[in-house]
């Protein structure tokens, strides 16, 4: 079938194309899509700072109803609503202990454009296959997805607003709720307030923790990390010293829990020394160059334990029905961090992403 797509040819272009999309194979569905988000990843693999293989069909948190299953698929039917999340294999050792997101194949299901069998779905004109980023492709008014990927939603719920549970907003709460587990009373920095580190405030609120700071530079960005959570806000531009300040807003212990969401290098060894005794720390984002740290310093001293996470360490079709949960009952606002374009305005969806006025955009089909 033709479907309309955006797709990268060459680095930090991303162009809508008519191209042809084949059909479901063995336990994959195609979904028509009702709207997908752009994450951060969206624009690192637009330029090129992830290995990967052009020409690609961006979209990775795509949300929409199943159109036609392929052959041995038996959790989902034509008319279902459904989240589109992150590939995995479902046959190596971690899927099986039910770790999908350290998938030993996740490099190449995430950024290499092909399903699991390495073969891609959809050609160009001219007959050239195409990848689709994360098996999916979302940017695009139809995707294929493999079943286990695709989440079933109650129909009641309004699509739109969900798209973020896919990667950014599972990413942010997941790597809270599922992996720092903070309690009751603890205490928290969150560097960067996008749409990953404002998904971890309102986590980290949810858990109950009694100090949450969000650090960001841009004010609007920081306003809102308040209006979900967060108990105080530093602006890293105008704060000459970030592990002091936090420490002063902890009584001087430094904080039992940290997280990195902007990707800036220089932020990493202030997040370490932020932390108090035996605080962990995780860095979920892509990390824009080499970091510096004084292994010594930081961790034999205070007892730290310094993390990495994918995808929030969930198991999206577990993590995600809970995420919609609190999304129903007013815990999980995310739908504050969208803002609805049209397809045919992608290139103003991405601007906006860029210039930091938009934490969200999500495109509609
Ligand atoms: N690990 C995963 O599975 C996973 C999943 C999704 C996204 N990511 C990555 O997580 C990161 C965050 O994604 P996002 O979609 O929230 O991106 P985003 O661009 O919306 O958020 C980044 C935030 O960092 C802020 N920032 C920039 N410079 C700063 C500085 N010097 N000090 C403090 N804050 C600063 C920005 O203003 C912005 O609010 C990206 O690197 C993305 O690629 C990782
Ligand atoms: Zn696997
Ligand atoms: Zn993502």
């Amino acid at each position: 079938m033709k479907i309309k797509a955006a797709v990268v040819r060459e680095k930090g272009k991303l162009n809508i194309e008519e191209l042809e999309l084949g059909a479901p194979g063995m336990g994959e569905v195609l979904v028509k899509t009702l709207a997908a988000g752009i994450c951060h990843t969206d624009i690192s693999t637009m330029n090129l700072e992830v290995p990967t293989f052009l020409p690609l069909v961006l979209g990775h948190e795509g949300v929409g109803i199943v159109e036609e299953v392929g052959p041995g698929v038996t959790s989902l039917q034509p008319g279902d609503h459904v989240i589109m999340s992150f590939p995995s294999c479902g046959c190596c050792g971690p899927c099986l202990e039910g770790k999908p997101y350290a998938c030993d194949r996740s490099t190449e299901l995430f950024f290499f454009g092909t399903y699991a069998d390495q073969g891609r779905r959809i050609k160009d004109k001219t007959g050239q296959a195409v990848g689709a980023l994360f098996g999916q492709g979302s940017l695009a008014d139809h995707c294929i997805i493999a079943e286990r990927n695709a989440v079933k939603v109650d129909p009641e719920v309004d699509m739109k607003a969900l798209c973020s549970l896919a990667c950014g907003a599972q990413t942010g709460a997941g790597a809270v709720l599922n992996k720092l587990k903070p309690g009751p009373g603890d205490t928290i920095a969150i560097f960067g307030c996008g749409a990953v580190g404002i998904s971890a405030v309102m986590a980290a609120k949810l858990a109950g923790c009694s100090t949450i700071i969000g650090v960001d530079v841009v004010p609007s960005r920081m306003e809102l990390a308040l209006q979900c959570g967060a108990t105080h806000v530093i602006n890293g531009r105008e704060c000459p010293d970030i592990p002091g300040e936090i420490r002063k807003l902890t009584g001087g212990q430094g904080v039992r829990f940290a997280l990195e969401a902007s990707g800036v290098p220089a932020l990493v060894p202030q997040m370490l020394s932020a932390l108090g005794k035996e605080g962990h720390a995780v860095v979920v984002s892509i990390i824009a160059g080499p970091v510096n740290l004084d292994v010594s310093m930081l961790f034999v001293g205070p007892c730290i334990s310094f993390s990495g996470v994918v995808e929030g360490n969930s198991n999206p079709r577990i993590f995600i029905p809970q995420l919609v949960e609190f999304y129903k009952k007013g815990l999980l606002p995310i739908d504050r961090l969208c803002e609805y374009y049209p397809f045919r305005e992608l290139d103003k969806a991405l601007e906006a992403a860029h210039s930091g006025k938009v934490i969200k955009p999500v495109l509609l089909f």
